[in-house]
C-alpha cells in the first residue's frame, strides 16, 4: 500500500535529532593520517556547537581504514558532557571486544542492503552479517552498550543498481529484531532522489515505527538536502550529517561526501524546525577541520562564510 502523500506534505516535525558522522564516516576517507589530538579538538568544537549525537570512530580493522586507527586514544581522551551521546562503528566481534575496552557506551553495526556491497565492505554475505550482528548486539547490551544499525545501499548500490524496497525492510525488520534501538537506512553514493525516498521508506513505514527509522544522505549529485525534505514530510526525525560536507566510503566507488550539517541546520533553521545545533559555532568546527585537511571542503554554508558574501542573515 502507497503512503499517501497529499496528508503528510508540507506537516513537517517540529523537532528533530542529528547524528553528526563528520569524525567517523568523514574522516575515513582522508588518506593523510589527522592527529588524535586534531581529532579531539575537532570533536570538541562539534559539541561545542550543540550537537548531541557523535559517531566519533570505528573499529573496523585498521587495515581497512587506517586514519581510524586510533579509536582507543580518540575515546579514551573524549570529554563527557551530560546529555551527549558518543558512538562507534563495530563490524564484528573483534571489533566489539576493542569497543568494550574502550569504554564506549553506544555502538553502531552496519550491513548493506546489496551483497556485492556488503562483500566488498565487510567480506560477509548478507546472511552472515546478520548472524554476526545478532551475536555482536547481544553481547553489546549484555555489556550495558545500546545499539544503532545501518543498511548502506537502500536506494542504489554501485555494483548492482536499483535495490527493491522489500528487501530494505526485510533487513530493518532483523535490524530491529536483533536489539537494535535504530536503524539508519543510507544513499551510500548519493544516488537517491526524493522519489525513491518517499516510495522505499514510505513502504518501510507502513510496517515500522517512524521513530526507528533514521536517514543517512550523501551527496554526490546534489540531492541529498531535497532527500531530507523528503523525510521530513513521511514524518522522519533523525538525520544523519557531516560537518563540512566531509566523507565517503573507502569500498563504494563514486560515493562522495555526507550531506554537510550546516547545509541541513540552516535548511532546518530556515523552517523553523528545532535540531539545538548553533550554525555558526558549527560553521567554527567546520572551518577548523577544513584547515588540518587543508583543502576546500564541499559545504555551501562553510564556504559562503569563507568567500565572506553578504548575507542578511
Ligand atoms: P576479514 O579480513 O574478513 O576479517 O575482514 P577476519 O575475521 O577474517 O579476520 C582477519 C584478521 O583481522 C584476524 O587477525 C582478526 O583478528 C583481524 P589475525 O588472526 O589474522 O591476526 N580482525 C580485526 N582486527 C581489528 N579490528 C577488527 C578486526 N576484525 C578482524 N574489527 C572486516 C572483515 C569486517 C574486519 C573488514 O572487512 C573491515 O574492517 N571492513 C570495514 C570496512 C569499512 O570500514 N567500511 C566503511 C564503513 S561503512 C560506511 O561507511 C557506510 C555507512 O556510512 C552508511 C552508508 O553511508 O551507507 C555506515
Ligand atoms: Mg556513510
Amino acid at each position: 500500500m502507497k503512503p499517501r502523500r497529499e496528508k503528510t506534505i508540507k506537516i513537517y516535525p517540529q523537532k528533530v535529532k542529528i547524528v553528526e558522522v563528520g569524525p567517523r564516516d568523514g574522516l575515513q576517507n582522508e588518506k593523510e593520517i589527522i592527529s588524535t589530538q586534531d581529532k579531539l579538538t575537532f570533536i570538541e568544537k562539534l559539541v561545542q556547537s550543540g550537537l548531541k549525537n557523535i559517531e566519533v570512530t570505528s573499529f573496523v580493522h585498521p587495515k581497512a581504514v587506517p586514519q581510524l586507527a586510533d579509536a582507543q586514544d580518540v575515546i579514551k581522551n573524549l570529554k563527557h558532557h551530560n546529555g551527549l551521546t558518543y558512538s562507534a562503528l563495530v563490524p564484528n566481534l573483534k571489533g566489539l571486544e576493542r569497543a568494550i575496552e574502550s569504554g564506549i557506551k553506544r555502538i553502531a553495526i552496519f550491513t548493506a542492503a546489496s551483497e556485492t556491497f556488503t562483500k566488498k565492505n565487510i567480506n560477509m554475505t548478507i546472511d552472515e552479517s546478520l548472524n554476526t550482528f545478532a551475536e555482536v548486539t547481544k553481547q553489546a547490551i549484555s555489556s550495558g552498550m545500546s545499539v544503532r544499525g545501518y543498511i548502506s545501499t537502500c536506494f542504489v548500490c554501485p555494483y548492482e543498481g536499483e535495490i527493491k524496497k522489500e528487501k530494505v525492510l526485510n533487513i530493518t525488520k532483523s535490524l530491529l529484531d536483533m536489539g537494535v534501538d535504530e536503524v539508519s537506512l543510507g544513499d551510500t553514493i548519493g544516488a537517491a532522489s526524493p522519489k525513491d525516498v518517499f516510495e522505499t521508506v514510505g513502504f518501510i513505514l507502513n510496517t515500522i515505527p517512524k521513530e526507528k527509522i533514521a536517514l543517512h544522505f550523501h551527496d554526490t549529485y546534489g540531492t541529498a538536502l531535497a532527500n531530507v525534505v523528503s523525510g521530513l514530510e513521511l514524518g522522519i526525525t533523525t538525520y544523519d550529517a557531516s560537518s563540512g560536507g566531509l566523507g565517503g566510503c573507502p569500498y563504494a566507488p563514486g560515493a562522495s561526501g555526507n550531506l554537510a550539517t550546516e547545509d541541513l541546520i540552516y535548511l532546518l533553521d530556515r523552517m523553523g524546525i528545532e535540531s539545538g545545533v548553533d550554525l555558526n559555532k558549527l560553521t567554527e568546527a567546520s572551518m577548523f577541520i577544513e584547515k588540518i585537511l587543508g583543502r576546500k571542503l564541499p559545504s555551501k554554508q562553510l564556504q559562503r562564510i569563507i568567500n565572506k558574501q553578504t548575507s542578511c542573515i
